[in-house]
């Protein structure tokens, strides 16, 4: 932009002192050859010349020093990945798993006998000459047949785990008047009751009960009390499943 604004200013100036010289001359110089003119404008630059023959070998350049770091590399290519660590340690354990499958069905068992089914039974006696307390149990401590220890001889209860048709029955010796009730769970079933007549007398009772599996037989007495169970009078209370369910 700049070089060519420039050559065009060189031609307006050419322009414009071409007449300027014109006049000049004419008014000296007519009727004769004429006078040279003025020297012409210098002309424009001339092309660059061609390229010079190539100069000599340079001087060797200073030695490198050792200690001089060059600089900075450019980043270099990933290694192959390393050995496995080794194994960590064990972990704690996990949650509990969900039940299996049921299994299948296993073989028929060995033919059972009834007996060994179906046994409940029990005979104790009641070894004091001690009142028993009134509302409460009675407790027949001591035990001559006692089939899976249904009867407790430290509460003085029966307690059912074959449901099925019971049998109890009791023979009690007593030298005062006496009653007893007999009580399945908290209800009374069945109460008998014997005025003393003689020094020492027997009374009895019995019953047929329907038990479900946790049910629960005692005897208790009331103020009517004179239960004993002393040497050549014994106080029984007996129970046994006549049929299971
Ligand atoms: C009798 O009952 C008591 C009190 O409930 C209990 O501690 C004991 O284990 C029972 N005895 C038997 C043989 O079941």
């Amino acid at each position: 932009m700049g070089q060519s604004f420039q050559v065009q200013l060189d031609i307006v100036l050419t322009l414009l002192l071409l007449p300027l010289g014109a006049a000049v001359t004419g008014d000296t110089y007519h009727n004769c050859y004429g006078a040279p003119g003025l020297p012409g404008l210098p002309g424009m630059p001339g092309k660059d010349g061609r390229d010079g023959l190539k100069g000599a070998k340079g001087e060797p350049g200073i030695p490198a020093i050792p200690a001089t770091q060059g600089p900075k590399g450019m980043k270099g290519e990933p290694g192959s990945p390393g050995l496995p660590g080794k194994t960590g340690p064990v972990g704690p354990p996990g949650p509990r798993g969900d039940p299996g499958m049921m299994g299948t069905a296993g073989e028929p068992g060995m033919p059972g006998s009834y007996k060994q089914k179906h046994q409940s039974a029990f005979s104790v006696t009641r070894q004091t000459s001690v009142y028993p307390l009134k509302n409460v149990p009675v407790v027949f401590n001591h035990a001559i047949t006692n089939t899976n220890n249904d009867y407790n001889t430290t509460t003085g209860k029966f307690t059912c785990k074959l449901p099925g048709l019971y049998y109890f029955v009791f023979h009690t010796s007593q030298t005062a008047n006496l009653c007893v009730m007999l009580y399945k769970n908290m209800n009374k079933v069945a109460s008998f009751c014997d005025h003393k007549t003689n020094t020492m007398q027997v009374s009895s009772g019995g019953i047929l009960l329907h038990l479900e599996a946790g049910q629960q037989i005692w005897l208790a007495v009331n103020d009517y009390n004179g239960m004993v169970g002393i040497s050549g009078s014994d106080s029984i209370f007996s129970g046994f499943l006549l049929f299971p369910d």
